[in-house]
């Protein structure tokens, strides 16, 4: 399987990550990503903020979307002291596989991937916050390794349960990252056609944001022709 950025083309297939997600947890009487946060469209405007940052990825077999992560610097200051915040770590978000790969391990390696990814940029941490209320996905990242650092509550922020473990090179046995380049002079035309716009709201595991800000990104600006993620 390939990992790869996705590009502005993919919102929809990210936007399907969730939605399958939330039904398969509201089926189990789980109410994370139970509704979009704040609105759906700024949720979608926060998805699109992290493809153009190329921090999102999708992981693909052959033509099927089969897992996502999002991989940041940023420390929501809700949630992680100052003292945290300035040791170098990397955030994930919105780790997601589709139910169809489910149970054979493919968020672990994705945790992996993420955690080499750290460590070969120097980071000291692989870090992320959680449901506040979901022990069961709490216990999953204890099971990867995690340690919980704690957990926040906070009435606007439903995601608290703060998780690390130290960044790690870890050999991947079905991931393989998609050769550089492909998809990045997409990516940094992209990149500069907005560098000069305001910055749109950054999301949180929760689908919070960093600003309600709604700016306007016309699809079709959005819309570059994707670089093939096919890559032999
Ligand atoms: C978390 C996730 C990426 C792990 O993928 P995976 O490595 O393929 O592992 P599985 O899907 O088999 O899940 C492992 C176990 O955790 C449980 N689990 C996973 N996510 C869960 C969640 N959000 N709430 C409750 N239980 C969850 C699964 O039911 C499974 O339990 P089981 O072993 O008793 O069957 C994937 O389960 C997923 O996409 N979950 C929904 C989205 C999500 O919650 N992402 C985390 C955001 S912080």
């Amino acid at each position: 399987m390939l990992i790869a950025p996705a590009t502005p083309d993919d919102l929809k297939t990210l936007i399907g990550f969730r939605d399958e997600a939330a039904r398969w947890l509201k089926g189990r009487g789980i109410d994370q990503w139970s509704a979009p946060w704040p609105t759906q469209d700024l949720m979608e405007e926060g998805m699109l903020r992290s493809i153009l940052a190329g921090e999102t990825f999708i992981v693909w077999d052959d033509d099927t979307p089969a897992a996502t992560l999002t991989v940041d610097h940023w420390a929501n200051p809700d949630l992680w002291t100052p003292v945290e915040a300035a040791e170098p770590a990397l955030y994930t978000h919105k780790v997601t596989v589709a139910r169809a790969y489910a149970g054979r391990g493919l968020g672990r390696e994705l945790l992996d991937w993420a955690g080499t990814r750290a460590a070969n940029e120097g980071a000291r941490w692989l870090r992320l916050d959680a449901w506040t209320t979901n022990r069961t996905l709490q216990q999953y990242y204890l099971d990867q390794g995690f340690s919980h650092v704690r957990t926040v509550v906070l009435a606007h922020n439903p995601s608290g349960a703060l998780f690390q473990r130290p960044a790690a090179r870890v050999p991947m046995p079905h991931l393989q990252e998609a050769p550089a380049g492909r998809e990045h002079s997409t990516l940094n035309r992209m990149r500069e056609g907005v560098e000069s716009r305001p910055e749109l709201p950054r999301e949180g595991n929760d689908g919070s944001m960093e600003r309600s800000m709604k700016v306007p990104i016309e699809a079709d600006q959005a819309r570059p022709k994707l670089i093939s993620r096919h890559v032999a």
